[in-house]
C-alpha cells in the first residue's frame, strides 16, 4: 500500500475529486444496489474517481471510527442520508461506534415545559429538574435513532459501557447530576464491534449507586475512542470551523486546536469550542486523527474521509505531510529551496517568471505547512502518443533519504496517468541512478523525447540522461 493518501495521510491525485457522483456510486455498491449510468458524466471518468475512493478501503478496514453526531442534526432533512453514510462505513468493515449529543432536544423540551436549565451541555451544573428533562429528551432521541438505524437493517445496541462518577465540586460549584467518565468497558464494546454490531452511546451514564448522570457527548466520544484505540473520532457538528476570511479551516495541529479553545475564538460557538478541546485531548492521548465536519452539508462524512481535499477540519497529532498543487505564493520559497541544486547544475536554472508561467504543472511536498520538496509534470500531445515529463524534482537536503523523492515521483506518475499519458520521461544529470534503481525508469535515447522537448534538449547542451517509464 503506497503511503501517500489524500487528506488523511497521503495525496496522490492531481485534481480534487468531485464528491457526489463517485460517493453515490460507492454507497450503491456498498449497499448492493444496481448502479445506473447517467448522461452527465462518462462512466470511465467516474470509475477513475471511484477507484481513488476505494483505495482508502484497505487502510480503514477493521479500524475503529467513533462518530459523534450533534443532537441538532437528528431533525435535519439530511439526517437519513448521514445514517446511510454510517451504513456505508460499516459495510466497508469499518468498526463504527455512534455517540450522539442532545443539547438541542433538551433545550426544546425545557422551553416547552417552561423550565430554565441549569446547563445544557453536560459540562456545567445539572440540577434535578434539568436531569429529568435531559433523561426524557435523550431517551426519546435514543428510541428514534434505534428506529432509524433498524430501518437501515443495521444491528445496533444502546450500550452502558461507561463507568461514571459524579463530577463533584468544581471551582466551588457542586455540579450535582453532571457525570465524569471513570472507565470505558472496552472489552464489551470490542465484542459488539467484532460481531458487526454498532454500539450507540448516549450522553448519560450510571454510577455504582444507580444514579443517572448527564454527560457531555464530545467527552463520551473521546473517552471511548481512547479506550478502543480508535483510528479516528469524527465530530459531525451543526457547523464547521472557519478561517478569519470565512473559508474552511482544513487542518489544525493539536497546539493550534488547544489555543483556539483556550482563547475562546470568537468565530466559533461553545459547541465547536468543545470539539476543539476534546479533539486536542484525543490526539494528545493517541488517537491519530480527529475530524470536525459540518453535518448540514450533504455527504460531509464520506467526503471528509474519502476525498482528496476533505470537506471539514482535521486535527492531527503528528507532523502532517501532504503533496499539493503549487500556488503562485509558493514560488519564492521554491526558488530559494532549489537555489543550491541549480548552482550545482543538478537542476536547470529557472527564473521566477518561468516557474510562474507553468505553476499549474508544479506540486509541493510540505510538512506542517513548510515546503520540503517539489516537482512538475509537463505534458506533450504527440500525433500517436501522449508524453509526460517529470521536471524539477527536488527534495531539501535536510529531508533527503526519507523516501520523499520516491513519493514525489509516485505522485507525478499518478498525475501523468490521470492526464492520459502513455509514458513518463525525466532528464537528469546527477540523479539518473535514483530513477533507474528506485523508480523503475530506463535510460533511453534522446530521440524518445517529444519533438518540441527534443529541440530544447539539444539547445541546452546539458547532455542530461533521458529516462523513461511506461505508464500502461
Ligand atoms: C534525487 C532526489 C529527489 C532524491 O530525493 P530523496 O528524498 O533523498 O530520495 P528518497 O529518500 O526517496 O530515496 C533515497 C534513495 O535514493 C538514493 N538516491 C538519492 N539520490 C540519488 C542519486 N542522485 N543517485 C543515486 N541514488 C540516489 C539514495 O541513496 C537512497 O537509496 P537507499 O534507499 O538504497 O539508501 C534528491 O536527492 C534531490 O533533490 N536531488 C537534487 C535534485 C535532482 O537531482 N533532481 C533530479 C532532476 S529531475
Amino acid at each position: 500500500m503506497p503511503k501517500y493518501w489524500p487528506k488523511d495521510a497521503d495525496a496522490c491525485f492531481d485534481a480534487p475529486l468531485s464528491h457526489s457522483a463517485p460517493l453515490l456510486r460507492m454507497k450503491m455498491i456498498a449497499r448492493n444496489c444496481p448502479v445506473q449510468e447517467t448522461d452527465t458524466a462518462k462512466p470511465s471518468a467516474r470509475f477513475e474517481d471511484l477507484r481513488g475512493i476505494l483505495r482508502y478501503v484497505p487502510q480503514f478496514r477493521q479500524r475503529v471510527f467513533v462518530i459523534a453526531i450533534d443532537g441538532a442534526l437528528l431533525h435535519q432533512p439530511g439526517f437519513p442520508s448521514l445514517l446511510q453514510d454510517v451504513a456505508v462505513l460499516q459495510s466497508l468493515n469499518i468498526e463504527v461506534v455512534l455517540v450522539f449529543g442532545a443539547r438541542s432536544q433538551i433545550r426544546i423540551l425545557a422551553e416547552k415545559r417552561g423550565l430554565t436549565l441549569s446547563s445544557d451541555d453536560g459540562m456545567g451544573r445539572t440540577d434535578l429538574p434539568t436531569l429529568e428533562v435531559a433523561i426524557e429528551a435523550i431517551t426519546r432521541q435514543s428510541s428514534e435513532l434505534m428506529a432509524d438505524l433498524t430501518a437501515l437493517e443495521l444491528p445496533v445496541v444502546i450500550s452502558n459501557a461507561l463507568a461514571v462518577h459524579p463530577a463533584g465540586v468544581i471551582d466551588g460549584t457542586d455540579l450535582e447530576f453532571t457525570g465524569r467518565i471513570e472507565r470505558v468497558d472496552a472489552e464489551t464494546l470490542g465484542v459488539l464491534l467484532k460481531a458487526d454490531i454498532i454500539p450507540v452511546l448516549q450522553p448519560l451514564g450510571y454510577d455504582s449507586r444507580g444514579t443517572t448522570l448527564r454527560l457531555n457527548s464530545d467527552a463520551v466520544a473521546v473517552e471511548v475512542a481512547m479506550a478502543l484505540h480508535a483510528a479516528k473520532v469524527i465530530f459531525v457538528s451543526e457547523a464547521g470551523l472557519t478561517n478569519p476570511d470565512g473559508s474552511r479551516l482544513a487542518q489544525l495541529s493539536v497546539a493550534d486546536a488547544r489555543e483556539m479553545y483556550r482563547s475562546k475564538d470568537a468565530r466559533h460557538d461553545v459547541n465547536l469550542l468543545s470539539k476543539l478541546r476534546y479533539g486536542a485531548l484525543a490526539c494528545q492521548e493517541g488517537v491519530p486523527r480527529v475530524h470536525i465536519v459540518d453535518g448540514s452539508q450533504d455527504e460531509a462524512l464520506l467526503a471528509e474521509l474519502f476525498s482528496n481535499e476533505g470537506v471539514g477540519t482535521m486535527i492531527h497529532a503528528d507532523e502532517y505531510q501532504q503533496i499539493r498543487k503549487a500556488l503562485s505564493s509558493d514560488v519564492p520559497a521554491l526558488l530559494s529551496m532549489m537555489q543550491h541544486s541549480m548552482e550545482e547544475a543538478a537542476l536547470v536554472s529557472r527564473t521566477r517568471e518561468q516557474i510562474q508561467s507553468r505553476i499549474k504543472d508544479f506540486f509541493v511536498l510540505e510538512t506542517d505547512g513548510n515546503p520540503i520538496g517539489c516537482g512538475a509534470v509537463h505534458s506533450y500531445d504527440e500525433e500517436n502518443r501522449k508524453v509526460a515529463e517529470l521536471a524539477c524534482l527536488f527534495v531539501r537536503r535536510s529531508h533527503k533519504n526519507r523516501g520523499h523523492g520516491q513519493k514525489l515521483v509516485a505522485y507525478a506518475e499518478e498525475v501523468a496517468k490521470q492526464r492520459g499519458c502513455d509514458v513518463l520521461v525525466a532528464l537528469s544529470t546527477q540523479a539518473f541512478r535514483f530513477f533507474e534503481e528506485k523508480m523503475g525508469f530506463q535510460v533511453t535515447d534522446p530521440s524518445a523525447l517529444p519533438t518540441a522537448r527534443r529541440e530544447k534538449y539539444d539547445r541546452s547542451g546539458r547532455n542530461s540522461k533521458v529516462l523513461i517509464k511506461a505508464l500502461r
